[in-house]
């Protein structure tokens, strides 16, 4: 009988860790926590319809115990997991509105910092639609033994150390990055691992896909406007009209294009003037995973990951995906903003 070779993520994390002799373990550490907390999150998600969690918060059940919400009970699984292990400082979740510094007793001078959508798309729980986690991993800058400070969370995506997602779709998948390309890992849950099923992820240059919620077209900025139309024009030589997806579940759609080639799009509305998308748990992530994919990420106007954060939740405009369709979206974007402008 043939045996097939598999490697899995902490295989392959341990493997990349023994590249840098020096390394304290401290990031492998929180991998492996972040890994335990998407079991346990995938598990719940998977039992979603049969037990009581996709109610609202603050309800319920029928025995008098209180109904929790997927995305509070993601929240508590990562936050509890990345506290008991100890590698991590601070922790910035979109379900807090403050950091929360993780009070160690295991590591007495962790340095890292870990902002992170612990369920993002949750409005697609209830439909059963993916939905997925998304994190994103710096270093403090103040020495290790100080209070974590403002000025240690609000950093520019390009200090990221690590950035990746849990989808949890028709298979659970962990994708993520440390800088040095893209990889990708199916969870069999026969062995209860991730296992590495799409190395070396390459987005296309070029792609045919097209992700924006159109129904806010009459809001859109001028140039995108124009973008979205000329997506649906049709031209043989481009391969137009592109395919419109939209799921509205940004891991969703992110990592359908990322494996196709495509563009996502949520840009500034006259509703959200900086758009939806918050840039330190969920633009900067998928930026980097993007850039290091050999896409493009940006804000219409500059690159996603030099964007200096002024709050922890703070939005800003996306547009994502492969590096022409991303530059071709930015130019019209821009010309449309100076014929506004000149009237
Ligand atoms: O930020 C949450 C989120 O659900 C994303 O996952 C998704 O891309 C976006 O909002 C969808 O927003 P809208 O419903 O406005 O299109």
């Amino acid at each position: 009988m043939k045996t097939q070779k598999v490697v899995t993520l902490t295989q392959f994390i341990s493997e990349q860790q023994s590249l840098f002799p020096d390394s304290s373990g401290d990031l492998t550490r929180i991998f492996m926590d972040i890994i335990l907390a998407a079991k346990i999150v995938n598990r719940d998600v998977r039992k979603a319809g049969l037990v009581d969690i996709l109610g609202t918060h603050g309800t319920t059940n029928i025995q008098g115990e209180e109904v929790k919400k997927l995305d509070v009970l993601a929240n508590e699984e990562f936050m509890s997991a990345l506290s008991l292990g100890g590698d991590c400082c601070a922790i910035l979740s979109e379900e807090n509105d403050d950091v929360v510094h993780v009070q160690n007793h295991i590591n007495n001078k962790p340095k890292y910092i870990v902002a992170m959508d612990p369920l993002d798309g949750s409005s697609n729980i209830d439909v059963n639609a993916s939905i997925g986690t998304i994190f994103s991993i710096f270093r403090r800058r103040s020495m290790a033994w100080n209070p974590v400070t403002m000025e240690d969370c609000l950093q520019k995506g390009i200090n990221q150390i690590a950035a990746g997602y849990i989808i949890y779709g028709s298979s659970t998948m962990l994708v993520y990055t440390t800088g040095q390309g893209v990889n990708g890992f199916t969870l069999d849950s026969s062995i209860g691992e991730f296992c590495l099923s799409h190395p070396d992820i390459k987005i296309p240059k070029d792609g045919k896909i097209f992700s924006v919620n159109e129904g806010n077209y009459a809001e859109f900025p001028k140039g995108v406007q124009q973008y979205v139309d000329y997506c649906k024009e049709s031209d043989t030589a481009t391969s137009r009209p592109y395919s419109a997806r939209y799921i509205g579940s940004l891991i969703a759609d992110f990592h359908r294009n990322l494996l196709k080639g495509g563009i996502f799009i949520y840009p500034p509305t006259a509703k959200a003037p900086s758009g939806k998308l918050r840039l330190m748990y969920e633009c900067n992530p998928m930026a980097f995973i993007m850039e290091q994919a050999g896409g493009k990420a940006s804000t219409g106007d500059r690159r996603i990951l030099e964007v200096i954060p002024e709050k922890l939740h703070q939005r800003v405009p996306l547009f994502i995906g492969s590096e022409n369709m991303v530059k071709l979206a930015e130019s019209m974007y821009k010309s449309g903003l100076s014929q506004e402008l000149n009237g």
